[in-house]
């Protein structure tokens, strides 16, 4: 059966706003998380989820996991986890050696708090990310498909935290920085149902996405129109990244793939088969602003680098 590009879009319309009726069912807010994980399943990327503590990160990854229906693991990253403990290991059995797949080896995986890992653990998972597959004794193994990372950080830099390296951020399609919510989401919060201290049920979100919902997602994205000019737009902001004096290393060519690739996934959000350049100023912080490092200078005056994206994209004309 083929669909026309309006009914696909409907199609991913009506799926994004499914999933938004589920998950707020439990949690408030949180939107824009909602929408990154399904622009990353669509255009088949990974999330990382920033802030403070204590601001439901991983409840509302929870709630997703279980709204999209896919399989899901989660992983607890803590000091002592070691690679083998996320992709798997060689054990004997009958006299022979076969591969024990780790937790990685799922459709949706939580790594929770990666940051409190040491290096070499979050390499393997960022290995596994990269190359879609996991390699022990020269044998490849493949990951299922769809695999998608959701993975949280405490922005708060305690003792013992091992942050990420720019170069391994880059293989986050998107990055998150959620902050507190407002008063009003936080009165809403507190009329949830709770027992004591305990979360509102995860097991009262309802699957209601399906693997060949995303595959028919996916095609209808792979069919969103670029203009152009709008193609010129993304080629410009990416590189005027690289031009700006507070940047020392501005974003690179497959960070520039990416925020096409999620350009269009947010197009079919909207109903649309083509990019607009709001979609595309509107994406370019959580694309782009954790790829670029700073000057040591512009870190002193307490410049990020969403502000550093933010000038980028102030100063390239908008096409119309
Ligand atoms: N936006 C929210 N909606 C609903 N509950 C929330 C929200 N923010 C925080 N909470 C409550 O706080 C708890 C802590 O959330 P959690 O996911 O553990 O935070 P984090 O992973 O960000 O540290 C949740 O289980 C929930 O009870
Ligand atoms: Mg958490």
């Amino acid at each position: 059966m083929t669909t026309s590009p309006e009914s696909g879009t409907a199609a991913t319309v009506a799926l994004r706003r499914a999933l938004h009726e589920q998950v707020g069912q439990i949690v408030v807010g949180q939107t824009a998380m909602i929408d990154a994980t399904l622009v990353a399943l669509i255009a088949g990327g990974h999330v990382l989820l920033e802030g403070p503590p204590g601001v439901a990160k991983t409840l509302a990854v929870n709630a997703m996991v279980r709204a999209c229906g896919l399989e899901g693991r989660r992983i607890q990253f803590t000091p002592d986890l070691l690679p083998s403990d996320v992709t798997g290991t060689l054990t004997l059995r009958g006299g022979e050696l076969v591969f024990r797949s780790g937790p990685v080896f799922t459709n949706m995986l939580l790594a929770d708090e990666i940051n409190r890992t040491p290096p070499k653990t979050q390499a393997a998972l960022l290995e596994a990310m990269q190359e879609r597959q996991v390699t022990v004794d020269g044998v490849a193994h493949p990951l299922p498909e769809p695999f998608i990372v959701l993975a949280t950080q405490n922005e708060i830099e305690f003792e013992g935290t091992y942050p990420l390296p720019e170069s391994q951020l880059d293989r986050f399609l998107l990055r998150l920085t959620i902050g507190y919510p407002s008063e009003e989401d936080e009165r809403r919060m507190l009329s949830l149902q709770h027992r004591g201290a305990t979360p509102s049920d995860v097991a009262q979100v309802q699957p209601v996405i399906s693997a060949a919902d995303i595959v028919a997602a996916r095609a209808t994205a792979d069919a969103v129109v670029v203009s152009d000019e709008v193609a010129q737009y993304i080629v410009s902001i990416v590189r005027r990244t690289r031009e700006l004096p507070s940047v020392a290393l501005g974003a690179s060519p497959r960070a520039m793939v990416h925020l096409l690739a999620a350009a269009k996934a947010t197009a079919t959000l909207a109903g649309r088969d083509f990019v607009t350049p709001d979609d595309v100023a509107s994406l370019a912080g959580a694309v782009l602003a954790h790829r670029l490092v700073l000057t040591a200078d512009a870190e002193l005056d307490r410049f990020s680098p969403y502000d550093a994206v933010a000038t980028a994209v102030r100063t390239v004309p908008v096409p119309r």
